[in-house]
């Protein structure tokens, strides 16, 4: 039930993103959140810079995706989203264990807001952990590409394969 998405399918991802992403609702900044929460322009952006999605799929329908990216000497596992309806149930888990095995590196890298507690839990569930806010600061300028806002309010962990 797993496959790749092809970026012509970025309209299927968005779709994904932007329920799961109402999970953020009240939670992260008032300042970082928008409506819809991810635009395509953004996302093309990230698709251009060499991220691959997966999803997680059932009778023709993406209920969750995962985008893992290789940059430089490590991979960056980013925008993990399950419908918001289908969340809790083991989609996520599904998805980071296919990314977790396709990752070429002994370094994995992720992030997510500060405020998204239940996020870290879930990265926390598969051995990654959070590094020091200056390891952070420096980690997502060299690997991301992200207004200065959102390292300020972001967390990195990190999984030693
Ligand atoms: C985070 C997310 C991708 C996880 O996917 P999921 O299919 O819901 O997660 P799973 O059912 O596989 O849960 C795996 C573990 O994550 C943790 N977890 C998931 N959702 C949680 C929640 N709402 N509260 C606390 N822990 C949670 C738990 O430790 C869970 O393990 P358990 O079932 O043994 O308790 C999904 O919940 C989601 O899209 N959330 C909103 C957007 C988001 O936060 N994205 C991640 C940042 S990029």
């Amino acid at each position: 039930m797993i496959r790749k998405l092809l970026p012509t399918e970025i309209d299927r991802i968005l779709e994904v993103i932007n329920d799961g992403a109402q999970a953020y609702k009240g939670i992260i900044p008032a300042d970082r959140w928008k409506e819809p929460y991810m635009s395509a322009d953004e996302l093309e952006g990230d698709l251009k810079a060499g991220l691959t999605f997966f999803g997680w799929e059932e009778n023709d329908v993406v209920l969750g995706v995962m985008g893992i990216q290789p940059v430089e000497d490590t991979t960056l596992i980013r925008h993990a989203y399950v419908r918001t309806d289908y969340q809790g149930r083991g989609i996520g888990s599904r998805l980071l264990e296919h990314l977790l095995q396709r990752a070429k590196t002994t370094e994995i890298l992720t992030g997510t807001w500060a405020a998204a507690i239940w996020a870290i839990r879930f990265y926390e569930k598969y051995g990654f952990i959070l590094v020091s806010r200056d390891e952070k600061d420096k980690l997502l300028r060299r690997y991301w590409r992200i207004p200065e806002r959102q390292v300020e309010t972001s967390v990195v962990l990190r999984l030693k394969k």
